[in-house]
């Protein structure tokens, strides 16, 4: 099977994706925002570099890169969707952001110019058919001593923010993403020897993975927090729309699996990550 076989898939699902996270973008930084926040810290892009976001959906790392290399530096957001990309290049124009470009592209299979300082993610790399073979291309990116910094989500057990509400809905629909917990989706990376083997065989040295955390922001109150986690589902978007019995009893069922999560400043889990570095040793 190809690369690009492989994906197909998963082309579908973040064509599919792309309208929710335009929607959802602000909660979704919420949620994210300072996993991300703490990686592009310990890339620490330098003034005037180039460096590429890969699989950079609607671009918030994007900006918040562009903002550190500043205007002798440049952003290259690479992502798979074509919908994300399109929405990332709306966000650069009424931003009035110039210092960044986006590219609809695999980054199994893109050709690289490989003059990149360094490559960055935010949770955008865990998605690949075949991993290996995406990060021997994603190292043709850099230049010889370029660095590589991602952060991927460690396993569901660490991130009730998943499990609570999925546990929840399983009851009412079946759930993508299969039970390999290397097959493509957000846990792909959870298994940090795993993530050691894939950047190895990929030609990447000093790898390194160090734990983090932070609360998940869901949402204000319950009924937002439902709202947001069945909406980024594609299992559970637009359910109130095609099934509203059905929908009913998913809701009751994960608002009451959130309200243990309820605090005076919204619903917040726990959540946690891997923060990874590597660099191409050329
Ligand atoms: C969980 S989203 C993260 C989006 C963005 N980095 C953020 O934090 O808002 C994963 C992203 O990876 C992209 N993606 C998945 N497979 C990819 C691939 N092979 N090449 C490039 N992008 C890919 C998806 O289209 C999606 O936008």
């Amino acid at each position: 099977m190809t690369a690009h076989e492989s994906n197909e898939a998963q082309v579908n699902f973040w064509e599919a994706a792309g309208p929710v996270w335009k929607k959802e973008q602000e909660q979704l930084d919420a949620q994210i925002s300072p996993h991300g926040s703490k990686a592009i810290e310990v890339l620490a892009p330098l003034a005037g570099e180039t460096i590429i976001d890969v699989g950079c959906g609607t671009g918030t790392s994007t900006f918040q890169i562009a903002e550190e290399v500043g205007n002798g530096g440049r952003v290259i957001g690479c992502d798979i969707s074509s919908t994300m990309v399109d929405a990332a290049r709306g966000r650069a124009a009424s931003l009035g952001v110039s210092n960044v470009e986006f590219v609809a592209a695999d980054a199994h299979t893109h050709a690289f110019a490989g003059d990149a300082d360094a490559v960055y993610s935010r949770f955008g790399v865990m998605f690949f058919g075949d991993p290996k073979g995406a990060f021997v291309n994603i190292r043709t990116a850099l230049k010889p001593g370029g660095r590589l910094c991602f952060v991927c989500w460690q396993p569901p057990t660490l991130n009730p923010w998943v499990t609570a509400p999925l546990e929840a809905a399983r009851k009412h629909v079946e759930l993508p993403f299969g039970n390999d917990p290397r097959s493509p989706g957000p846990f792909a990376f959870a298994d940090s020897a795993w993530v050691r083997e894939v950047l190895d065989g990929g030609g990447f040295a000093d790898v390194n993975l160090e734990p983090f955390e932070a609360q998940a922001d869901l949402g204000p109150d319950i009924d937002a927090a439902v709202q947001f986690v069945m909406g980024i589902n594609p299992a559970t978007a637009g359910i109130a729309d095609r099934d509203p019995e059905k929908a009913k009893a998913l809701f009751a069922d994960v608002a009451d699996a959130l309200r243990p999560y309820l605090t005076d400043k919204g619903v917040q889990t726990a959540s946690a990550t891997w923060l990874v570095t590597a660099t191409n040793a050329g």
